[in-house]
């Protein structure tokens, strides 16, 4: 098998990639080691920034999401017990987010990948990547339970934080740079109407909680929580009597409940690895990076690493540059060291710490009220949120 591009993981990484090379006649082919069901079955972020959501609509796969996501001007921060709204479409010139699920967007791009008759190989085991330091990369893995080669111009890495094209790069030609944080956040899906028509970013003494929606009547929360906890020790009574108390309001504020059909604990850490790229190899989203999901920026970073990793392949296929691919990594990482620093910044100024002190608690509740109540702050918070403009 022969392609010019071999694309690693059908995550939003690989699967847009692949979408955006096949609009400029270049041909690639996918392979995930999991089955379609699975991954357009799996629940993770949620929020797309307006560069996303505007890419998306460009390249023909954003009408489900212009029917069923919703569109949202504001969020909320809320702390010591009073909700603090910050204008998102005011602060940055009328832009917005859009809530519409990763697997929906999935979805979305393996019927429209499907439809262009484009290859995604389903169930690939023991994927390996070889020979990209010359001019002849090579991808093998086991489908069906044959042996199988794909031939390529370039690998690209888009396989997620636990996939085989990092660790492949030689260890002395990269640099990682990592921060595990000491919580986690415990995820609930919930049949009940919105608690809220936006999202509630919440700083409490017992640990930050948000309040998400995925429609009008699945609604998406978390917690922070022990990243060891196991879900089983969290039975609804707890659950909804955990967020009772983070999300109180002075005004009697209470969450909608109903029954909970999903649990799950994420684990949050930053991490960076330098360069993306080793010869004919190229990183994308997660595989190179992850941030921990307060910014949600995870999903909107792996799409703005092959907006411009699929520039620079255009440049080389079409007119034979190397220049843009030769500065495909150091172009990505400006943006997202940007992400890394909001999603920290976040994550610090809303969670609890352990050994948090009655100073650090008033450091944090201080940050929260300046953001709050200064506008050049709050445009800050706002402009990243939305997601910066591309270069
Ligand atoms: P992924 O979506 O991870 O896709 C990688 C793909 O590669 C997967 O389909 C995987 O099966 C495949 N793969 C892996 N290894 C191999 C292999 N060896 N061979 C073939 N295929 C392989 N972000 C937020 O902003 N908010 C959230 O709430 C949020 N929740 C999350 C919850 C979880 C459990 C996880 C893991 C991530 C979450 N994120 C969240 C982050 C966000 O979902 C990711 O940033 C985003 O999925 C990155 O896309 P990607 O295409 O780079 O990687
Ligand atoms: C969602 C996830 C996030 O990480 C976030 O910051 C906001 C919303 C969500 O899953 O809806």
């Amino acid at each position: 098998m022969r392609t010019q591009v071999g694309i690693v993981g059908a995550g939003p990484a690989g699967l847009l990639l692949s979408h955006l090379l096949h609009a400029e006649g270049i041909e690639s082919v996918v392979l995930e080691n999991r089955s379609r069901a699975d991954i357009e079955a799996t629940i993770r972020a949620g929020v797309l920034e307006q560069g996303t959501v505007d890419l998306l609509k460009a390249i023909g796969v954003g009408e489900r999401m212009q029917r069923e996501g919703a569109v949202h001007h504001g969020i909320e921060l809320r702390f010591a017990g009073r909700g603090h709204r910050i204008d998102l479409s005011e602060l940055t010139g009328g832009k917005a987010i859009t809530v519409y699920a990763q697997h929906e967007v999935i979805k979305d791009l393996v019927a429209a990948r499907l439809a262009a008759g484009g290859k995604i190989v389903f169930e690939a085991a023991d994927v390996s990547v070889h020979d990209f330091e010359r001019t002849t990369p090579k991808i093998r893995f086991r489908h069906a339970g044959a042996s199988e080669e794909l031939a390529c111009d370039f690998i690209a890495g888009c396989d997620g934080f636990h996939g085989v094209c990092r660790p492949a790069m030689p260890s002395s030609a990269r640099s990682e740079y990592t921060r595990v944080y000491p919580f986690g956040w415990f995820g609930i899906l919930t049949q009940a109407p919105p608690s809220s028509h936006e999202l509630i970013y919440t700083h409490h003494a017992r640990g930050f909680a948000l309040v998400s929606t995925r429609s009008p009547d699945l609604q998406r929360l978390y917690l922070q929580c022990d990243p060891h906890d196991d879900v089983a020790n969290w039975p609804d009574e707890r659950v909804w009597a955990e967020f009772r108390a983070r999300l109180a309001t002075h005004d009697g504020w209470a969450p909608h409940e109903g029954p909970i059909i999903q649990k799950n604990i994420i684990a949050m850490r930053s991490f960076v690895c330098e360069p993306m790229q080793h010869g004919r190899l190229f990183l994308a989203g997660d595989a190179a990076h992850i941030v921990p999901p307060t910014g949600a920026k995870g999903l909107n970073l792996a799409v703005a690493d092959v907006r411009v990793l699929a520039r620079a392949l255009v440049a080389f296929f079409r007119e034979g540059r190397h220049d843009l691919l030769d500065r495909y990594s150091e172009t990505a990482l400006s943006r997202i060291w940007r992400a890394e620093h909001f999603s920290w910044w976040m994550t610090s100024m809303l969670h609890q710490f352990p050994g948090n002190d009655p100073f650090q608690e008033r450091l944090q509740l201080a940050e929260l009220g300046y953001v709050t109540t200064s506008r050049p702050k709050a445009i800050t918070l706002a402009e990243n949120y939305v997601g910066l403009p591309f270069e």
